[in-house]
């Protein structure tokens, strides 16, 4: 008799893709200024560290938020026995406030509306749940986030359906991309029950434009199905253009009356624009009460605890600290992401353009071997192991096109960015510097005068030959 149950024994948790396996690499060997400064360098974690001493000046200055207290007087026995799944209506309100600021209040949102969770991660889940049965589909555009292969499908048994995005148009959702995506679910025999987008993009870096959300809306709207908008990093905006939350493109286009409103979900934490992934703050805003009241019930599977809501509630509570706080913090990114941005330019590595996140989208099919997922893999291999730098390989993204990589910047010192693309630097500068006349951006175009000149990793023996590519 077997024991275990298949949830427990099957093979689909989804972690065992190169994203893990790097973090798991990086956990063997993790670089250390003092301790080990020939370690590996972690990129691949999209945590945001840079403004701890905002948060822990603020914490400081007010002592009661974290003491169990208010206005002096402890609310210990308060926070010790509050167990009500509909959460702390201070912090519900405090949050939906925060969540409209950073939407420049172009919009409101009613903390009725509001479903609290043990963070996004839980969030995502929980509208599987409500939204779909086993082998329901949900089309996402690639590339997506590693970690929802893991969050939508594992133990709501739903199925991901890619949109298939490509960098010939900036890895933009398009009606055909989206139309084809419901064509092959289809021909799956999959129902498909809605899109699920994030914006901004994990691992793109960029907001999505009014011109693709109302895309989205209208596909939806046509088709009868849900969107989901995981808007997580909705705070780290730090250039032009501006994020558009789609709760604005709805009201702008009218659809508040329209069964579409009802079908539109929002999910967002404070994993990310906070940097706080260790409190598990995270929230689904619907205008669907009947969603609303079922994603509350399964929310006392992962509640988040009393004191952490109450110590949120006085923080988020405090505007101008807050306001200052999303702003240093979104000046902070910039100055990173241009960090790194330069530093790749430097020895002739592009990232893909983008104005939010936690991270760069890297292009590095110039420096496969083949165009071939096994290349990128090799290449991967050889930045982890040689370069020390655990960065995400595209395909871990389901990225169409071999050759791209997420890296972090956040999650580490400006100290041990620098160094990190000294690392890079080096590995270049090393070896025999070859370079080719390849148009990166029309890759099949080998003979481009004008194309830049690109370097090339030769010390790893990667040639780059666009004509090997699998198409
Ligand atoms: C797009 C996206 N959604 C959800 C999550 C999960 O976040 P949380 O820590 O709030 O569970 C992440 C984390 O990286 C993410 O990038």
């Amino acid at each position: 008799m077997k024991l275990l149950s298949e949830k427990a024994t099957c093979n689909s948790h989804g972690q065992d893709s190169s994203y893990f396996l790097g973090w798991q690499e990086y956990e063997k060997n993790p670089y250390d200024e003092v301790q080990n400064p020939k370690g590996i360098i972690q990129m691949g974690l999209a945590e945001n560290q840079l403004s701890f001493d905002l948060l822990e000046s603020w914490l400081g200055q007010n002592p009661d938020a974290v003491g169990f207290k208010r206005n002096g007087e402890s609310i210990f026995r308060e926070l010790a026995l509050f167990q009500d799944y509909n959460g702390l209506p201070a912090f519900k309100n405090a949050l939906v406030k925060f969540m409209a600021e950073i939407r420049g209040n172009k919009v409101t949102f009613d903390s009725n509306n509001l479903v609290l969770t043990a963070g996004a991660t839980s969030a995502n889940e929980t509208l599987m749940f409500c939204l779909a049965d086993p082998g329901d589909a949900f089309l996402l555009p690639t590339p997506y986030y590693p970690g929802f292969d893991r969050d939508l499908k594992w133990r709501t048994g739903a199925e991901i359906v890619p949109i298939q995005c490509t960098s010939l148009n900036g890895f933009r959702i398009t009606e055909s991309a989206l139309e084809e995506s419901y064509r092959l679910a289809k021909s799956r025999n999959l129902r498909v029950k809605g899109v699920l987008v994030t914006n901004p993009s994990n691992p793109l870096g960029t907001t999505l434009t009014r011109k693709e959300l109302e895309l989205l809306v209208s596909f939806v709207a046509e088709k009868g199905i849900h969107l989901i908008s995981d808007e997580i990093y909705s705070g780290t905006v730090f250039n032009s253009p501006k994020f558009f939350s789609v709760m604005e493109i709805l009201i702008e286009n009218n659809y508040m009356s329209t069964d579409v409103w009802d079908r539109v979900h929002i999910v967002y934490s404070l994993s990310k624009d906070l940097g706080l992934p260790g409190f598990r703050i995270g929230a689904i805003y619907s205008n669907d009460d009947v969603i609303v009241s079922a994603a509350t019930k399964m929310s006392s599977f992962g509640l988040i605890s009393s004191q952490t809501q109450y110590f949120l509630s006085v923080m988020l509570s405090d505007k101008k600290f807050m306001k200052k706080y999303i702003s240093e913090n979104q000046k902070r990114l910039k100055k990173r992401h241009a960090m790194l941005v330069k530093g790749l330019e430097s020895t002739g590595i592009n990232c893909l353009e983008s104005n939010a996140g936690l991270f760069c989208w890297i292009d590095m099919r110039h420096l496969l071997k083949s165009n071939t997922f096994e290349a990128e893999i090799e290449l991967w291999k050889k930045i982890v192991y040689e370069v020390g730098l655990n960065i995400s390989p595209g395909s871990s993204c389901h990225c169409a096109e071999p050759g791209w990589f997420r890296a972090c910047f956040a999650n580490m010192s400006e100290d041990t960015l620098n160094l990190a693309v000294q690392r890079i630097k080096s590995s270049v500068d090393s070896s025999d510097v070859i370079s080719t006349n390849v148009d990166q951006n029309n890759p099949t175009n080998q003979n481009t005068s004008t194309s830049p000149k690109k370097k090339l990793f030769s010390k790893w023996g990667f040639r780059l030959s666009f004509n090997d590519r699998e198409r």
